[in-house]
């Protein structure tokens, strides 16, 4: 408790810089916020006519708790405003997105050249037999080409389900399974660290049992030849001849846009489904407003498609306004820690978006590295995925900002779809807090009895009322879809997340409330990596906890028992730790392992992470009077 004291005390407050609140479209917060949350339908209405529809809406909002119709009746393609509306208007040879990859190699793709990227790919799959409402998966490497895909997707009403290029077998063949999708969109390699990693084997495995996969399509990245046959296509062949027009199929503003799996507190991951017109218009005036885009701004987010913040923040809120933006392959600090920092000074970089882990990492490098570079163009700088502590907070607005820009604190999930709670760049900042609710937004922190808590007290993190990007189901687990709003008294949706507000309405997010792990911002479910730990011969039983980490964020640490006639040592260590890898992928691998002998449980048989965690960091272990021995 003494620790979480004296955080609550950050009040430090940052006033952004006169030139920057002047240019910003919204300059007055707080009269904004007001009407947004009095009249949420006469906001989001106005918002969305800034956006195109085939047909308007009848109604902006339709609440039937706990499910939300959002500008019921309304008819749009979500691919016609992030392309062809730009087009339209004369913008077709403005660069869309600056690719490059860990040798500084470039390529520049227009909106106009996008578009027919994406029109080849949509007829090919079309011409595949792919209708509106199919399924298809991605384990692609973050490219211009899986972003064309998931647009392509999208132009036909497809669903697309991208799985992150980092998961390996396990991990792709249950999120293909669970999606049922048809199609897999998979390349030969990705780049990390200058080593070649293997897509396609991972993706032949994950496809084996996985019967609802018709064909696998392989952007064979180097034209390597790769070999057709019947369930494998070869990207280029299969777009060679198809026409550059498509059509944007009249998608319903409640037609499913894409299911994105993230992880929860069971072994299976959910699949978060967003939807068109509310998703769409979310980004586009979170992305407009939070980091502030202009025209003529570059706009750089160093997320990967394979999460949440790729999708709305590499893809679609950024393309809905029209500016360009970089997408970066490989790993931040390689082949040296001034990589990004070279990126921003060649690219003129103006509002940049990454994680504080990523911050953390580059202050042990020290400031030696960003200081070779001019990034004088930054003016808004942003931090999303996990707290960011006050120490990389000073060091990024310092360092990378260099006392001139913004920072702006984006607190949301990949439930949410865009940005719930941040600071605006008109209004000061907290380091350590991320500021106060979006507009349209209502937020509180509660205790488990739906209470509000006084200010600068823990509790937990919920919305009051529903908003155009939340998610609408669980995909094939509606039950799950309930539990956020069903948690909690006071029909709220529970964020799971502990937090606290100030006298001034900051809110300070402190981190999850339940057994989800945060390790360098990625979210990984404990009892995944549980099973794919007791998937190994060896292992009979495990725990894991998250364990605080300097740089990021959580490391995961397992507690395993073993089974009979096996004994603890350092390459069985290696051996359990290189199977989760194996299964899961490399951010799920536990950095570190106990052998034991015996795991707290309680006399229902459920492990007791939370004394596991207290026994580790010598905290007091609390009620334990459930615990079985
Ligand atoms: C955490 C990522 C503190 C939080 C967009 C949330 C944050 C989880 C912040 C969602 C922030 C995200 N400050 N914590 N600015 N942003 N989180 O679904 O615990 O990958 O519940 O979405 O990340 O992770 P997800």
């Amino acid at each position: 408790m003494e620790k979480s004291e004296v955080l609550l005390k950050i009040g430090e407050k940052y006033n952004p810089p006169k030139g920057i609140v002047e240019r910003a479209w919204i300059k007055d917060y707080e009269s904004l916020y007001k009407r947004s949350v009095e009249d949420p339908e006469g906001f989001w209405g106005e918002v969305a006519e800034e956006l195109y529809w085939f047909k308007k809406w009848d109604k902006v909002l339709e609440w039937n708790f706990p499910y939300a119709k959002w500008f019921v009746g309304g008819k749009t393609n979500i691919t016609y405003n992030c392309l062809d509306r730009h087009i339209k208007k004369g913008k077709g040879d403005k660069i869309a997105y600056i690719f490059i990859d860990e040798e500084n190699r470039e390529k520049r793709i227009s909106y106009k050249d996008l578009l027919s990227l994406v029109n080849r790919i949509a007829n090919a799959l079309k011409d595949l037999g792919i209708k509106k409402g199919d399924r298809i998966s991605i384990y692609m490497p973050n490219t211009i080409e899986a972003v064309a895909v998931m647009l392509a997707c999208a132009r036909i009403g497809a669903i697309h389900s991208v799985v992150f290029a980092g998961f390996s077998v396990n991990a792709l063949n249950l999120r293909i399974k669970e999606a049922g999708s048809r199609i897999l969109f998979t390349s030969t390699y990705t780049l990390r660290r200058g080593k070649k990693i293997d897509l396609l084997s991972v993706a032949k495995e994950a496809v084996k049992d996985a019967e609802s996969v018709e064909r696998v399509i392989v952007w064979d990245r180097d034209g390597e030849g790769f070999k057709e046959d019947e369930k494998f296509l070869d990207f280029y062949n299969l777009i060679e001849n198809k026409s550059e027009e498509c059509e944007p199929e009249e998608m319903d503003a409640e037609d499913p846009l894409f299911i994105l799996y993230t992880s929860g507190t069971t072994g299976k991951p959910k699949g978060v489904l967003h939807t068109t017109g509310g998703y769409m218009v979310q980004t586009y005036f979170t992305a407009k407003t939070v980091f502030d885009l202009h025209e003529d701004d570059i706009f750089w987010c160093t997320a990967d498609i394979g999460w949440i913040t790729g999708h709305s923040y590499i893809v679609y809120g950024i393309l809905a306004n029209g500016v360009t933006s970089l997408i970066v392959e490989g790993a931040p600090d390689y082949p040296d820690p001034g990589r990004w920092w070279s990126y921003i000074e060649k690219y003129k970089v103006n509002v940049f978006y990454t994680a504080p882990t990523a911050i953390r990492m580059f202050m042990r490098y020290g400031e030696e590295w960003p200081s070779k570079y001019d990034l004088s163009s930054l003016r808004i700088l942003g931090s999303v995925g996990e707290p960011i502590n006050p120490e990389a907070w000073h060091w990024y607005y310092k360092h990378i900002g260099r006392e001139r820009c913004v920072i702006v604190d984006t607190w949301w999930q990949t439930e949410t779809g865009a940005h719930m709670i941040t600071t605006l760049p008109s209004y000061p900042a907290k380091p350590g807090k991320a500021g106060k609710p979006f507009f349209g937004i209502v937020a509180e922190v509660v205790d488990r009895e739906g209470k509000k808590v006084p200010p600068n007290t823990v509790g937990i993190l919920v919305i009051k009322t529903p908003w155009p990007s939340m998610l609408r189901t669980c995909w094939g687990n509606p039950e799950r879809y309930e539990k956020y709003w069903k948690s909690i008294p006071g029909n709220v949706y529970n964020a799971d997340d502990l937090a606290s507000y100030d006298e001034e309405g900051y809110i300070m997010i402190l981190g999850r409330a339940d057994d989800v792990l945060n390790v360098a911002g990625h979210r990984i479910g404990t009892m995944e990596v549980e099973s794919a730990l007791v998937d190994h011969p060896a292992v009979a039983e495990a725990a894991v906890i998250g364990k605080p980490h300097e740089v990021k964020g959580e490391i995961i640490k397992a507690f395993v028992i073993l089974k009979k006639g096996y004994e603890p040592s350092e390459e069985l260590e290696k051996d359990i730790k290189q199977h989760v890898r194996d299964t899961l992928g490399p951010i799920a691998v536990p950095e570190e392992i106990a052998f034991v002998e015996k795991l707290p449980k309680t006399r229902s048989g459920k492990i007791m992470r939370r004394v596991l965690k207290a026994q580790e960091l010598g905290f007091e272990v609390g009620d334990i009077s459930t615990l079985e021995d």
